[in-house]
């Protein structure tokens, strides 16, 4: 059976049941290189995906490579301040340009046969090309020797990608997002550092144990402190899903004190909500700072999880800035949540692998959330029988379809 049939049949099977009696995805779907490639391909050609951070290429002449499940890209920021992405991958004998963060840059530079590229993708230079210290190239094949652009765009300090070209516009997509969260002035946040972590399991694994607050009080005593599962929501939308929680108590997480969002309802001021709002892309929005969490899906087993963190007020650029302490205290706890689910994510990773395992049934009280995204995955994967199959990967929008009400 093809992917997109297994997803097909899932769908009818498992999932589109009242939550009381769907069970989750069968193990194939979490260790089948077949079924991960058409994901990749789906993702690829139909949803955006976070590149980088653009405070991370936040000066003229900035050049950042990244890698997305294995394709070389290269985000740049010219000397206009234009960022753009390119696939980061020479058209002479393709090489990797760029192997690691550079700085007030004019161009770039393969490290190969030295040919030169602009920072808008333009090939400036064949070097050597005719001959020694003759650099030219037919004119007529100029244009097909420019680096390849990778359609890209930015959301609230995030570069995102769309390579396969084929989603609805990022403002589109992110549009329920940015009413939900319309209170809050994003454009108070400034960048403030990032977290890398591999993690030996399927991407999805990652994004369930996201939208997963079931677990915290025996996973994360210490988050449990700060925001108590009896305080929790689900969200279950038709553009995101995931928990929100009407108190966050930062002091009590050890990171009190930091400037929040002007104009906030006292609510929001003591909440905080996690949400994912693409397949890959997640945020955990607090009265003072924001975290996104992406994940990059590598193999079937193997996942890079990034988490940028965003907070409220100026940068200080001092490291002895009682403020600075905080923010760094704020990354830390996360960091501490994050090695706390890496062994639970890899532990269900390796028992998926077993003929012992069989898929469980979800919560109604906790796992609506979690639900909601292995629903509308399958949706998405499944195949569009109205739809002509060359176009069978267009969308117009992340969709959940809900199956209970927002809060
Ligand atoms: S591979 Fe880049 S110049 Fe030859
Ligand atoms: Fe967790």
């Amino acid at each position: 059976m093809q992917a997109a049939q297994r997803y097909q049949h899932v769908l009818t099977q498992h999932l589109a049941k009242p939550l009381e009696h769907a069970v989750s995805l069968p193990a194939l779907f979490y260790t089948d290189p077949g079924i991960f490639a058409h994901e990749l391909a789906v993702l690829d050609e139909r949803h955006w995906r976070v590149a980088a951070a653009s405070g991370q290429v936040g000066r003229p002449g900035d050049v950042l490579p990244v890698t997305l499940s294995g394709m070389p890209l290269v985000v740049t920021r010219d000397r206009d301040g234009t960022l753009d992405c390119f696939h980061n991958i020479c058209k002479h004998r393709g090489v990797p340009l760029v192997s690691e963060m550079a700085s007030d840059v004019n161009s770039i530079r393969c490290p190969y046969h030295a040919w030169r590229y602009g920072l808008n993708g333009s090939l400036e230079r064949a070097s050597h090309f005719n001959g020694i210290h003759d650099h030219r190239v037919d004119e007529s094949r100029r244009a097909c020797l420019e680096l390849d652009r990778v359609r890209s765009a930015c959301w609230n300090g995030l570069v995102c990608v769309n390579p396969g070209g084929g989603a609805a516009p990022l403002a589109d997509t992110l549009a329920a997002l940015d009413t939900r969260w319309h209170d809050y002035d994003f454009s108070q946040l400034h960048y403030g550092g990032a977290l890398h972590y591999r993690v030996h399991g399927n991407w999805k694994l990652v994004v369930e144990n996201f939208l997963d607050s079931y677990h915290n009080p025996f996973v994360h005593p210490a988050l449990n402190k700060a925001s108590l599962w009896n305080e929790h929501y689900p969200v279950v939308g038709d553009h995101f899903c995931g928990v929100g929680t009407y108190v966050y108590d930062a002091a009590t997480a050890g990171h009190g004190g930091l400037p929040t969002f002007a104009g906030l309802s006292p609510q929001r001021a003591r909440g905080a909500e996690y949400l994912l709002a693409s397949p890959t892309l997640m945020l955990g929005l607090h009265a003072d700072y924001l975290f996104v969490l992406t994940v990059d899906p590598v193999d079937v087993q193997t996942t890079d999880e990034h988490v940028y963190f965003f907070f409220v007020g100026e940068p200080s650029g001092d490291a002895s800035d009682p403020l600075e302490a905080i923010r760094m205290r704020v990354r830390a706890n996360w960091d501490r949540i994050n090695r706390e689910d890496i062994p639970m994510i890899e532990g269900m990773q390796a028992c998926r692998r077993s003929p012992g395992y069989r898929p469980g049934p979800f919560s109604p009280f906790h796992e609506g959330p979690l639900h909601a995204f292995q629903l509308s995955l399958a949706r998405r994967m499944a195949p569009e029988p109205d739809v002509p199959a060359s176009r069978a990967v267009r969308h117009d929008a992340f969709r959940f379809h809900p199956i209970s009400v927002e809060a």
